[in-house]
């Protein structure tokens, strides 16, 4: 007998939920499993040291259309859990996966990568992870290629998917020479263009400027309203609340402590914890100095004691920058100085180039005309070792800065 959809008799089979998961495990291997490379490891890897679980008995269901938050305080599991949904987990990370997940009513058990892109599109937590291609439409290209799909076509839907996301400035331009934000719709262009049913975001507006931010958040609610399933982490509750999720997914040290509607999460959620919109935060507490002390919050740096007589320790003169002599001018003229003590933020919209700038101050950049001086010292004179035992950076992309694969070996 076949069932079809809508049965003659007018009793309908009931549609599955776009994702099912049931009692999910994920133990990884080693402290370092990062995803299997073509080339082989050269160095005989350590012993695998005893691992606790990363997710534990994850269940939940998800109807098609809806958009759910993950939420939840760093290293809980969000991303491995999405690594699960997507089948990186277990096609490119060892470890010990137990439960099962289903999507569109099917269990994705023995899918590999290939497969699943057809289903499952995702914007990875870190960019330089994503961006593979040397060119945007090439970066774009990747997902098609890999389905065979024919040249006319992808141009057609490359160029459609620009479009659609405001970005045909991009046409033509390497990879590499875009910023973090810059890499990060790009990669959500690459995910459009395949057309899956189910996206996955991990912390999706973490390099986004403002503008860039209403953007994404058009998009999302677009792919919902087109009848697509989408799944988000994001640890700054605040914002992704202003997508309207349907529901959310809150985990802590690996396992779920709520799952349900976004009404009753803004229930239960305690302010201290999570940064909640103001409303919710007015409902759940009642006395106003608390409210206050969970309202304003202001960021503490440390006492500063600077005056103007304290010698700058950094001065940017007049610098001027530009990547290679046939690309176009970042750094139009820049003039600053840092004393001893100040905390200094650096603004701007996307591509504006302020990593450029900080980099300039590194020694990894050296400018085109003009001057960077770090104590008194021009950086065109030091090298980037001996800049590196005075300035200390913290990079925006975590890959780019972690060279050691345990953070045993990195601090030692
Ligand atoms: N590639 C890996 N190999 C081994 N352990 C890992 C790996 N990736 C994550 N883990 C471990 O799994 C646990 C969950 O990490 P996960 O990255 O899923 O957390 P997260 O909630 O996404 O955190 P964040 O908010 O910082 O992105 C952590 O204890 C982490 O150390
Ligand atoms: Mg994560």
């Amino acid at each position: 007998m076949t069932i079809h959809a809508d049965n003659t008799d007018g009793t309908s089979t009931p549609t599955p939920p776009a994702v099912l998961v049931e009692n999910l495990t994920f133990r990884y291997r080693s402290l370092d499993d990062e995803p299997e490379t073509k080339h082989h490891k050269t160095v005989p890897a350590e012993p695998p040291l005893e691992q606790p679980q990363a997710i534990e008995d994850i269940s939940f269901s998800l109807p098609a259309g809806e958009l759910m938050l993950i939420a939840g305080p760093s290293g809980c599991g969000k991303s491995t859990l999405l690594k699960c949904l997507n089948g990186l987990i277990p096609n490119s990370y060892h470890g010990t996966l137990s439960g099962q997940i289903q999507l569109g009513g099917r269990t994705i058990k023995g899918s590999t990568l290939r497969d699943l892109a057809l289903q499952v599109g995702t914007m990875l937590q870190d960019p330089d992870k994503q961006i593979i291609a040397s060119t945007v439409e090439q970066e774009i290209a990747f997902g098609m290629e890999n389905m065979n799909t024919p040249r006319a076509e992808m141009q057609e839907r490359i160029a459609g998917v620009l479009e659609q996301l405001h970005l045909e400035h991009y046409k033509g331009q390497a990879t590499f020479a875009l910023s973090g934000g810059q890499r990060q719709q790009v990669a959500a262009a690459g995910i459009l263009v395949m057309n899956p049913s189910l996206y996955l975001f991990d912390e999706p507006f973490a390099n986004l400027d403002a503008r860039a931010v209403d953007e994404l958040e058009e998009l999302i609610a677009g792919l919902r309203a087109r009848g697509h399933t989408v799944i988000i982490v994001e640890h700054r509750v605040e914002e992704a609340l202003r997508l309207k999720p349907d529901k959310v997914l809150l985990m802590k040290d690996g396992r779920q402590v709520f799952f349900g509607s976004t009404r009753d999460f803004l229930e239960i959620a305690d302010p201290t914890q999570v940064k909640l919109p103001i409303e919710s935060t007015l409902r759940t507490v009642s006395d106003p100095a608390e409210v206050r002390a969970l309202l304003v919050r202001p960021i503490t740096t440390g006492v500063s004691s600077v005056s103007e007589q304290d010698k700058p320790i950094l001065v940017f003169e007049n610098v001027h920058y530009r990547y290679s002599s046939y690309s176009e001018e970042i750094l139009h003229g820049v003039s600053c100085q840092v004393r001893r003590g100040e905390t200094i933020a650096l603004l701007g919209p996307n591509g504006s180039g302020k990593t450029t700038m900080v980099k300039q101050a590194l020694g990894l950049l050296r400018p085109t005309s003009g001057s960077v001086k770090l104590y008194g010292e021009d950086t065109r004179r030091l090298s980037v070792a001996q800049l590196a035992a005075r300035i200390g950076y913290v990079f925006q992309s975590p890959s780019a800065m972690l060279f050691a694969s345990t953070v045993r070996k990195e601090v030692s």
